[in-house]
């Protein structure tokens, strides 16, 4: 006999699976119910008749939803032996509770030699689940599909929030009504894609960023993938993210074994803000994220936007001391450094200093950037091979396609196959040589194109052999160089997911340093991912992408909260324009211990506004961000509430970056000098805004004082 009911506790949630019947099927998940609720009434609260022209007994909405049990949604598992088999239809073995905040359920469907393990973990407010399938028959078993658990939401949900988008407007949000059928997307990007991340979030009606019931799921994955938001005919509804498996991706000799990527679930009761800092502190949680915690975030300087592919040691050393002189702290080569790399058509593979441009080798520079008292980071793009490098001569074998259909063109460049052990070898020697030659402390790890063919030397589809390839050679080197922090960029924003921040350090947000379209995707991605992982960076007055002109004031109250950089020729700025540049990164290490560290409240604002703060866990301090994006309808924007403070402190507020563009206001004047507000009174009335011009806004800085 196994428990009728398994229950899992969060601080604010709790889970309940009901292993009743022949597969394990959430029963709830959502707020945290008290103990002496009885799962067993809880189900009986939930008995339905039968229906007209339905089936006598509703079929489980299970974990695995099943073919078998005649669910009429889209099923968890599609798989089969030469057509035989397909019809899977399991009963519960066991229950091993792991810890306390961990229990593996095992099924069985014996007649057609299939078990299947549903992993659950529950902590925080973070629920993670997985799926493992496994082939107990005699013959290879061919899977079509494997996703991860099925989670049902509420029919109180009213909307599905998306998040879409496209290289440099990465993460953008659409909501969309819960009807009847279903919302899906499919990724056959390869990587985690810019177009459909794979997340969504259930709102209850009215759901706010401040206020509001909010259900959020994400798959932990960085490669293809399927996601599926259904509501039935009979009104259950559920959300279901799997891997997308290529025709024969996925074959399971006997005994072999498939686990499906973790789903990773939050929910709260307090906005999309409230969500965002349950993720935060998932993240957060992360046994890597210790040695974030240990030391500030260092200021990034990336040559990219400065110099591209024309690479000059000297040029660089000189740009490396300016960069010293406005406050950086790591100087990272991005590409143009190796072997025949002067433009994009040549040289990736070839992971070798170029003599012609640097003859004494990568060591002088990185000497002189650490004699100005900042750390070294290198740019690479290790998956990837252009056909004119020497590594493609050699080995022409080792790319991904499917001759003899032609390779997509796409930034020249084609990719390796990481399923093949001697090129996972190979990459890992060359990345591992740097990082013993030189004193590289971060490397930013790009891929900067869709796998379109990813086929393998056997000819088999290879997308899923890469991500778990690229996976290992990525722990490999974490683990040869423990100290080296790697950013995960995959032409900007194209690879943010879960899966690869078990991995990595820090994401690069998106190509684009416009501060005002930056303000949005750094919104979209800080629901999951948490300031000190965001890579932020000022760039040049005129955006180089969208040709905008944008305040140094608000590049500057942009980057701010996010993994702080800059990204801009320091040639091109003024002695005035480099002064305000240092004055920002002055603020931002005044401040970044907070906003690293804080908990982010994202304020309910008018369109023409965005508008958060990050307030410490204590709600000792806090700081708050305001830009007016475009002109308001009317004369005044609405007081800004502030939210997460303690409403029986007072609190001393501060104008720190008065950025420019509105005129000075009695309040404003009083704030620069720093004035006492009620915790209650900021967040009830709240402060009114000048009347800034478009593009501008402002920075307080809060501090309890009793
Ligand atoms: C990608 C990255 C950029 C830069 C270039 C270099 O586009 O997102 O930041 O590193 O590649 O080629």
């Amino acid at each position: 006999m196994t428990e009728a009911f398994v229950r899992l506790e969060g601080r604010a949630t709790c889970l309940i699976v009901d292993c009743r019947s022949e597969a394990p099927t959430i029963l709830y998940w959502g707020r945290r119910l008290p103990l002496e609720v009885d799962p067993a009434l809880f189900s009986l609260q939930g008995v339905r008749q039968e229906a007209p022209c339905s089936p006598a007994a509703t079929p489980p909405l299970a974990l695995t939803p099943l073919i078998g049990s005649g669910f009429p949604g889209r099923p968890g598992l599609s798989a089969h032996r030469d057509g035989q088999g397909w019809a899977t239809w399991t009963a519960i073995t066991a229950i091993n509770r792991l810890d306390p905040a961990t229990v593996e359920i095992e099924s069985e469907d014996a007649a057609h030699g299939i078990g299947l393990i549903h992993r659950l973990h529950l902590a925080g407010d973070v629920l993670r689940m997985r799926t493992t399938l496994i082939n107990q028959g005699h013959a290879p078993l061919r899977v079509e599909a494997c996703d991860a658990p099925a989670l049902p939401v509420p029919e109180a949900v009213t909307d599905w929030t998306l998040f879409e988008g496209r290289w440099s407007g990465e993460l953008q949000t659409r909501r969309v009504p819960r009807a009847m059928g279903a919302v899906a997307r499919e990724n056959r990007r390869g990587r985690t894609s810019h177009d459909a991340f794979p997340a969504i979030l259930g709102e209850v009606g009215p759901c706010g960023e401040q206020a509001g019931e909010v259900f959020g799921m994400q798959l932990a994955w960085s490669g293809n993938h399927r996601l599926w938001a259904e509501t039935l005919s009979d009104g259950r509804a559920y959300v279901q993210l799997g891997e997308l498996f290529l025709p024969g991706e996925c074959e399971l000799a006997p005994g072999a074994r498939y686990t499906s990527p973790d789903l990773v679930c939050a929910w709260s009761d307090a906005g999309r803000s409230g969500l965002a800092r349950a993720f935060h502190a998932h993240v957060r949680a992360r046994p890597q994220h210790e040695r974030l915690r240990a030391k500030p975030r260092p200021v990034h300087y990336n040559t990219w936007e400065a110099v591209y592919f024309d690479h000059d040691p000297a040029a660089l050393m000189a740009l490396a001391g300016k960069a010293a002189a406005v406050g950086i702290e790591r100087f990272v080569l991005d590409d143009g450094w190796f072997l025949g790399r002067r433009d994009d058509t040549a040289g990736l593979g070839d992971w070798i200093v170029d003599p012609t441009i640097y003859p004494h080798g990568l060591g002088p520079l990185v000497d002189h950037v650490r004699g100005l008292d900042m750390e070294f980071g290198l740019w690479v793009e290790p998956e990837m091979v252009n056909p004119d490098s020497d590594l493609f001569r050699a080995h022409p074998e080792w790319v991904l396609g499917t001759p003899p259909a032609p390779q997509l063109r796409f930034r020249n460049q084609l990719v390796l196959d990481f399923g093949q052990a001697a090129v996972r070898e190979h990459l890992f020697a060359r990345i591992d040589a740097l990082l013993r030659e030189h004193a590289i402390s971060y490397l930013k790890w790009d891929m900067n194109r869709d796998i379109s063919h990813p086929g393998g030397a056997d000819g088999r589809a290879g997308a899923h052999a890469h991500v778990l390839g690229l996976y290992e050679v990525l722990a490999r080197l974490r683990a040869a160089h423990p100290a080296v922090e790697i950013e995960s960029c995959s032409a900007g924003g194209g690879r943010t997911d879960f899966g690869i921040l078990d991995f990595t350090d820090r994401v690069w947000t998106s190509d684009t340093n416009d501060a005002l379209d930056r303000l949005t995707i750094q919104r979209g991605l800080s629901t999951f991912v948490p300031a000190e992982l965001m890579g932020a960076h000022v760039g040049p007055a005129d955006c180089h992408i969208t040709g905008r002109r944008v305040s140094m004031a608000t590049r500057v109250a942009t980057a701010l909260f996010g993994h702080f950089g800059v990204e801009a020729d320091l040639n091109a700025m003024d002695d005035a324009e480099r002064a305000e540049l240092a004055a920002g990164i002055a603020l931002h290490k005044r401040h970044r211990a907070l906003i690293h560290s804080g908990d982010l409240y994202r304020l309910d604002r008018p369109e023409s506004e965005i508008a958060f703060g990050i307030v410490s866990e204590d709600k000792q301090e806090a700081m708050f961000s305001y830009t007016q994006i475009i002109e308001p309808r009317g004369y005044f924007a609405p007081p800004l509430r502030l939210d997460g403070l303690d409403a029986r402190a007072r609190y001393r507020v501060t104008l720190v970056w008065p950025g420019s563009g509105y005129p000075a206001s009695p309040l404003f004047a009083a704030l620069a000098e720093g004035a006492i507000f009620s915790g209650a009174a900021l967040m009830a009335a709240g402060l009114q805004p000048p009347r800034c011009k478009p593009q501008a806004g402002f920075l307080l800085h809060l501090v309890r004082v009793d």
